[in-house]
């Protein structure tokens, strides 16, 4: 009997240090801000007046291999027990709606607030440690943003300098000891790169305090199309041509 429970726990164990080793293990929340002016390019698809300040786009659940927590499904995907649906979300969140309407906008035109934050749910929040409680999830993520704030740590203002992406990881890193990740844009093919997003890592916990270096430190265009990120006026970040193929793309964490 002792044998088989044993057996039991070491194969549970196993099976968990297998599943960690993978790094599909939800280790990690993300605090995802996004630089307005970078993602309303075009202005034209964007409300006005655009926001001088980093909105929040989510607090992401995330492994630590750096992907997603996938959205709760209630038959793929059961992370949690009975999550508050996102149609029952909104009134939820009433006594916190000015500080969202503030920080968490809808930047789309024809685009309600509502909808994002029910999206934003639905991919992110079901599957986090806050399933019955959206409204502790919305606070938390507002209160992380307030804390850190992108314009205070990556160490440049919106100006009309080029500013090597490497350049912002650093000093982010020497104000903060931890690496973010950066996300970025580029409207018109082979033209500028933007900085369209900064990412915070935290360690998974209720409520997620301690910073972590994000495992992968560059997102998507930033290394796909081997640009640097550089900074520019009411953009922050953008890139130009003579950066092309003198880096290698490699984030600092890939292998
Ligand atoms: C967020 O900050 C406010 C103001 O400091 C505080 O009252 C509230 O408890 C915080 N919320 C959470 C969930 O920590
Ligand atoms: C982040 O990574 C650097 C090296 O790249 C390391 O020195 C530092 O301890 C790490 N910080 C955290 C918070 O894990």
């Amino acid at each position: 009997m002792v044998i088989q429970q044993l057996l039991a726990f070491s194969a549970v164990l196993v099976a968990c240090l297998a599943v960690s080793a993978q790094g599909t293990e939800f280790a990690i929340y993300k605090l995802s801000l996004t630089w307005p002016a970078s993602a309303c390019i075009p202005t034209k698809n964007c409300k006005t007046p655009i926001p001088k300040f980093f909105t929040i786009h989510g607090l992401w659940p995330t492994y630590k291999s750096d992907k997603p927590v996938p959205p709760y499904d209630a038959t793929t995907n059961k992370c949690n027990v009975n999550p508050v649906r996102p149609q029952d979300l909104v009134p939820k969140l009433a006594t916190i709606r000015p500080r969202l309407e503030t920080k968490w906008p809808n930047l789309r035109v024809g685009k309600t607030d509502d909808i994002f934050w029910e999206t934003e749910w639905a991919h992110h929040g079901m599957c986090s440690d806050y399933p019955q409680d959206p409204l502790t999830y919305f606070d938390v993520t507002l209160n992380l943003s307030n804390l850190y704030d992108p314009l205070r740590v990556l160490g440049v203002q919106p100006s009309n300098t080029p500013h090597p992406i490497e350049t912002l990881l650093e000093n982010v890193y020497k104000n903060l000891g931890a690496y973010p990740q950066i996300s970025c844009n580029m409207p018109v093919k082979g033209k500028q790169l933007y900085l369209k997003e900064i990412r915070f890592c935290f360690k998974r916990a209720r409520p997620p305090f301690e910073l972590r270096n994000c495992t992968v430190d560059m997102d998507d265009m930033c290394s796909i199309l081997e640009f640097r990120c550089l900074c520019s006026s009411s953009r922050v970040l953008s890139s130009s041509k003579q950066w092309y193929g003198r880096w290698s793309g490699k984030s600092r964490f890939s292998k």
